[in-house]
């Protein structure tokens, strides 16, 4: 399984460890994220990883900023896509078991390497439920998409 990982320029370092960490558990990392010691505008790193998830390249998009919000809101303007900005494990599991999330976002200003490497584990390791009522919102969030 293919997950496109992206960055800015507060976020180098973290990205490599959350590379290094999903490559040992058997993902194939894209990686479209600034490196160390140079600068990138968040939004630009969030498209290249967004795209990649909504054309099926690659399965989830992980997006590391300062705080995880700004790549949050590049990320949910690409239709398709459901980017969960996260800090703790439970908010990073519902996204994926109610919402549905495709793509995790968290702040390499927020969260230390353990909480992100936590975050990454509950995300990837979490099906959607599939339960109804949970695609009749997201259906809903479609048309907002739709709509607007
Ligand atoms: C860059 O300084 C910072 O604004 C960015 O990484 C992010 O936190 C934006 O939401």
């Amino acid at each position: 399984m293919k997950i496109a990982i992206g960055n800015d320029h507060a976020a180098p370092e973290l990205k490599l460890a959350v590379k290094a960490h999903l490559e040992d558990m058997g993902y194939e990392v894209v990686d479209v994220g600034c490196a160390v010691g140079e600068r990138c505008d968040y939004p630009d790193a969030a498209e290249a990883v967004c795209s990649r998830v909504v054309s099926g390249v690659c399965r989830f998009g992980i997006l590391i900023c300062g705080t995880g919000l700004g790549m949050s809101y590049a990320a949910n303007k690409v239709n398709g896509i459901r980017a969960a900005c996260c800090s703790e494990t439970f908010s990073a599991r519902l996204s994926r078991e109610h919402n549905d999330a495709n793509v995790l976002c968290f702040g390499a200003r927020v969260v230390g390497e353990g909480t992100a490497l936590d975050l990454v584990d509950a995300f990837v390791g979490t099906e959607f439920s599939g339960d109804e009522r949970h695609r009749r919102r997201l259906d809903k969030i479609a048309a907002i998409e739709s709509r607007n």
